[in-house]
């Protein structure tokens, strides 16, 4: 097999250089204004306060760990400080920002930035959940007003999107990103930094985006976070960098180097990553900021004492040191030890200028505080309602037997689970200045939806019994009470309000923070005793509706086998509850699809649809011995990619093509015809797959390369058209070159990664 050359990055760096150079002949004239004012800032200021603008302090509550940085405001006051972060609401913003005006002595405002993850206060779906609507208008309407609270609430920098392919569930981080699919990624980082940014950073609801975690962090090995990757070149290039370069390509003006060793250099040290790839090659022109304290952990990891790894993380491309003060504390000395240059320090220093100038900090540093703005639009009655949109487009229904769903709106239900009138959990993890108590639990959402409903309620479980795994959650502030009553009590009470109704409704999964940052599982079954309770329940015979929140792909053979309907709902956001019940209540008809594979258990990880054949691939069906296979379970996953019920049903055609020939220049197109043939109106995301048949390389089975989200009233019809060309062929080869081989190509076209119908064309022939 030929081997990546090394000396293609060389090459690209070269270019690069050359590109730029040849560009500094011709400064479009804005940036010539922000180079003339940067350069005169800069030459008045002295290497301390150039390094103090590599600085980003916690300030206030804290979520992820110890706050490090001490005697923030004396550092402010001295120049000390390039932003702070965790600090938010005008009042508060205005403090500090007033004391950089009136004590420090260049003047320099903050950035303050934030986990505005899945909104502000007005908290939308888990972005695994924002990705499962397959909706790239609602993903970026949900970014824009997120941005719009936040930067009404003070701030002018988030950390978000997180764009990491994650095929590992037993990752908790997995909630926080868009799956398993570079494609689809691609596009919701897109939709996310346009949503945040808008057209000019200079808008007064605009702030910077932030793509991270810069790069690879969702392949930690065995599924643990912060673990090492280790990967090949094709593997990072064709499968886990697009989400990444796509939200470059729009322009995020940040970028998040990720904790997780790669192939031997820690990203926040790795100068092939965070300099030859993210700036040579792919012309990033913002700023990088280390993850949390993750230049100090550069030491654990084994690259040398602070002082060393702090040097190492600038000369690598870090240009802003997030709370560990790394760079605070010893640039200078490596400076005068030689280990790093004055340049080096200059080109950070400047780029994080570049940010403030570009939000038009420099022109009003009070630009974000304006209370007015933050009394009319946060948690507006107008942002609830979108709240609750986006959430009923990002549920998942994944079995339905019987048409059982929807519910009759009059009838007799048994309301179970200990999510089943809980308001705590509905606002999911990292929903930082989400408020709990101001979202809709189940209960009062189905109250809202169909008033008529006779409901019986019971608990039947805790939602966390595991008391080791209780521990650590309450430990982290999950508050999770255990009941007086006894699990059997508990289950009884269930059971008997089941057998006094027609249906039961049961409510599980996770808690909240079972999911995201350092939550990584290794079983992903429903929690025992909820399980106990659910088997008691279906033992009543009566038909159970399995309403799930969870951050991850679960394990669920024995809830597809025995209940009767499951509901994916992830956590839904301050509108969960009035979502999930008007999807049950039939005045919302389900349409997410699943983003990442749902396995039938944890041995089969990792799982993902757009994998690659073997030499020797197991059909599924004979019992021959020596294919790629388990002896004790099948290869496929319980639910597929892309997968994903609706109340009606749909139809496809075969694909037709208008030519079998792709030709450079020259698309054809595809089209399938898509009836409604159910009993309800309803949405379908049509999906294009093409599998390239025989490469220079090994090429997946198949890949996403288009969809369209379709309306389609029961009945209608309609022609669903895909152009096919060139550029959708291209993969990165053996040398990392980006081009498409000539050769015969399959394509897919069905309601999800599994269920497709086929046909095939040539290219370049
Ligand atoms: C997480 C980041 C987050 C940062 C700041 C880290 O622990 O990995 O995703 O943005 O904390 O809160």
């Amino acid at each position: 097999m030929r081997r990546p050359n090394p000396l293609f990055f060389l090459a690209v760096v070269f270019l690069a250089n050359t590109v730029s150079a040849q560009q500094k002949k011709t400064v479009p004239a804005a940036d010539q204004k922000i180079n003339t004012f940067i350069n005169s800032l800069m030459s008045k200021m002295t290497v301390d306060e150039k390094i103090g603008q590599l600085n980003l302090p916690a300030v206030g509550f804290d979520v992820t760990g110890p706050v490090l940085s001490e005697g923030v405001d004396e550092k402010i006051e001295k120049g000390l400080v390039g932003g702070v972060f965790n600090t938010f609401t005008p009042q508060a913003v205005e403090k500090l920002q007033k004391l950089v005006m009136t004590k420090s002595r260049l003047k320099i405002p903050l950035l303050f930035g934030y986990d505005v993850i899945h909104g502000h206060k007005t908290i939308f779906p888990i972005p695994l959940g924002l990705s499962t609507s397959w909706d790239l208008d609602l993903i970026e309407k949900s970014a824009r007003i997120a941005a719009r609270e936040a930067s009404a609430d003070g701030l002018n920098w988030t950390f978000s999107p997180m764009v990491d392919i994650a095929r590992d569930p037993r990752w908790g981080r997995i909630a926080e990103g868009s799956g398993e699919d570079p494609y689809l990624g691609s596009l919701i980082g897109v939709a996310m930094v346009k949503g945040y940014q808008t057209s000019s950073l200079s808008n007064k609801d605009a702030i910077l985006a932030c793509i991270k975690h810069f790069a690879l962090y969702g392949a930690a090995e065995a599924g643990r976070d912060y673990n090492t990757t280790d990967m090949s070149l094709i593997k990072m290039y064709n499968e886990y960098l697009p989400p990444y370069k796509a939200a470059v390509d729009a322009g995020a003006a940040s970028v998040m180097a990720s904790f997780n060793d790669i192939n031997g250099t820690p990203a926040t040290a790795n100068r092939w990553l965070l300099t030859d790839l993210l700036r040579s090659n792919w012309g990033f022109k913002g700023f990088v900021v280390s993850d949390y304290t993750g230049i100090n952990e550069l030491v654990p990891h084994g690259l040398g004492d602070l002082k060393t790894v702090s040097a190492k993380a600038l000369a690598a491309g870090t240009d802003m040191d997030m709370v560990g003060e790394g760079f605070l504390t010893t640039l200078k000395q490596s400076l005068q030890d030689k280990k790093i240059t004055m340049q080096m320090i200059d080109l950070a220093c400047r780029r994080m200028l570049e940010a403030k100038y570009k939000l038009g900090l420099f022109a009003d540093p009070y630009k974000y505080v304006n209370e007015e703005r933050a009394k009319t639009e946060i948690l507006s009655q107008q942002n609830r309602f979108d709240a609750k949109n986006i959430a009923e487009a990002s549920m998942v229904l994944l079995k339905n037997d019987n048409q059982v769903l929807p519910l009759q709106k009059k009838a007799k239900i048994a309301l179970i689970g200990p999510l089943a009138d809980d308001k705590r959990n509905m606002i999911g993890n990292w929903s930082a200045a989400g408020d709990w108590k101001k979202a809709i639990g189940v209960m009062e959402g189905l109250k809202n939806a169909a008033p008529d409903l006779d409901i019986t309620y019971a608990k039947g479980a805790n939602l966390v019994d595991d008391a080791a795994i209780l521990k650590q959650l309450n430990a982290n502030g999950a508050d999770i009470a255990a009941d007086e009553k006894s699990a059997d009590k508990l289950i009884s009470e269930a059971v008997s309000a089941a057998n006094k109704s027609d249906i039961a409704v049961v409510v599980l999964g996770e808690s909240a923070l079972m999911g995201g940052e350092a939550t990584s599982r290794t079983n992903l079954d429903l929690l025992p005793n909820q399980k106990a309770l659910l088997k008691a329940v279906n033992a009543t015979g009566k038909p159970v509706v399995l309403v799930l929140m969870n951050s991850r792909p679960l394990t669920l053979e024995w809830e597809d086998a025995n209940v009767t309907a499951i509901l994916e709902t992830w956590f839904g956001g301050t509108e969960a509850g009035n979502a999930i019940a008007d999807i049950l209540v039939g005045n919302y008809n389900p349409a997410g699809k699943l983003t990442s594979t749902f396995p039938r258990s944890v041995g089969q990880i990792p799982i993902y649809y757009n994998h690659k054949n073997t030499g020797r691939p197991y059909d599924g069906i004979s019992n021959e011995k020596y294919k790629s296979r388990y002896i004790d379970s099948s290869n496929d996953p319980l639910y597929p990619f892309g997968y994903g019920l609706s109340y009606t049903s749909f139809q496809y055609s075969a694909p037709q093509l208008n030519k079998t020939a792709v030709k450079a220049g020259q698309p054809i197109q595809v089209s399938v015809d898509v009836q409604n043939t159910g009993k309800y109106d309803g949405q379908e995301v049509v999906q294009l797959y093409i599998q390239d048949i025989y490469g220079s390389i090994t090429r997946p089975v198949k890949e996403l390369k288009g969809f369209q989200k379709i309306f389609l009233k029961k009945g209608e019809s309609k022609h669903v058209t895909f152009t096919i060309d060139e550029q959708m062929l291209k993969f990165f080869n053996a040398d990392l070159k980006f081009a498409a081989e000539p050769g015969d190509f399959n394509l897919f076209i069905g309601s999800n990664s599994r269920d497709v119908k086929a046909a095939s064309f040539s290219f370049g022939r």
